[in-house]
């Protein structure tokens, strides 16, 4: 059975009630088989899962699609329900800002904050981490697990837990992707036909990065052959977001618009000569 509650008070009654090791997946909701995946491996990996719920405002900035974000909280828990989540929590802004957001004390994140994402979206990181902070608080999860599709969030999430001390672990769990290759996304069902037909290329140049010894070149080849793609950065990177090192194991980052829909997507690719 699973229990939706709606205040951290009802929270907190339904926390003190679950048995054993707790995972949390946090979530704005809209949920797909990426969170599914999510909700799979909180269950492998605790006793009981937590899903909170949540379209976080702090983490969007003017002229971004707050207002439009899917919020179809009966289906979302109903795919929780079925993926044996025990609580879903799913507050309103009021309950989760009681005083309101102005002059909120906040969690920065480092440098690695302001670089990809951070650059193209000011104070993004910083909503992110104030409202995961907040939830794990609320929460009080022994694991806590988050997608590799957002690869900048998990590593920062990884920092601040490491940084500051909350004693959590930090699961990751591997990308889901369409049939057509299209890493999921809530934001997936904004594009139309034709930009959906524009954004393969992010999935071609992830393949096309793996399977070359130059993944930053391939990417980027592959990216431009697409004019209906805006590309934000294309970049390679050390696992840790680090510069990318001279050769041997590293990350490719993807950010890029079709039409208003800003997509982003990683991969696991290797620098230089794969036997060396
Ligand atoms: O990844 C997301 O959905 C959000 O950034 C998160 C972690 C739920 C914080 O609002």
């Amino acid at each position: 059975m699973t229990l939706l509650v709606h205040t951290r008070a009802d929270l907190a009654r339904a926390r003190a009630e679950l048995p054993g090791r707790v995972a949390v997946v946090t979530t704005m909701g809209a949920l797909h088989d990426g969170h599914r995946a999510n909700f799979r491996k909180a269950r492998q990996s605790a006793d009981s899962v937590i899903a909170t719920v949540f379209v976080n405002p702090l983490q969007f900035g003017p002229g971004e699609d707050l207002d439009r974000y899917p919020r179809p909280l009966d289906a979302d828990v109903a795919i929780c329900a079925d993926e044996g989540v025990d609580v879903v929590f799913a507050p309103v802004e009021a309950e989760l800002y009681p005083n309101g957001r102005g002059g909120l004390t906040t969690v920065h994140a480092g440098p690695d904050g302001d670089i990809l994402e951070g650059a193209s979206r000011p104070g993004f990181f910083t909503g992110v981490l104030t409202v995961v902070a907040k939830l794990f608080h609320l929460t009080r999860p022994d694991v806590a697990c988050f997608g590799e599709k957002d690869f900048q969030q998990l590593a920062l999430v990884r920092r601040m837990v490491r940084d500051l001390d909350f004693g959590i672990e930090i699961v990751s769990v591997e990308t889901v992707r369409e049939a057509d290759g299209l890493a999921l996304s809530s934001r997936n069902v904004y594009l139309s036909e034709a930009e959906r037909a524009a954004a393969q290329a992010i999935p071609h140049a992830v393949h096309a990065a793996q399977a070359s010894s130059e993944p930053l070149a391939a990417a980027e080849k592959a990216l431009a052959a697409e004019p209906g793609l805006v590309v934000d950065y294309v970049t390679v990177r050390a696992n840790d977001l680090g510069e990318a090192p001279a050769s041997g194991p590293a990350r490719l980052l993807i950010a890029a618009k079709a039409g208003t829909t800003r997509l982003i997507d990683n991969a696991p690719v290797r620098i230089g000569d794969p036997d060396a």
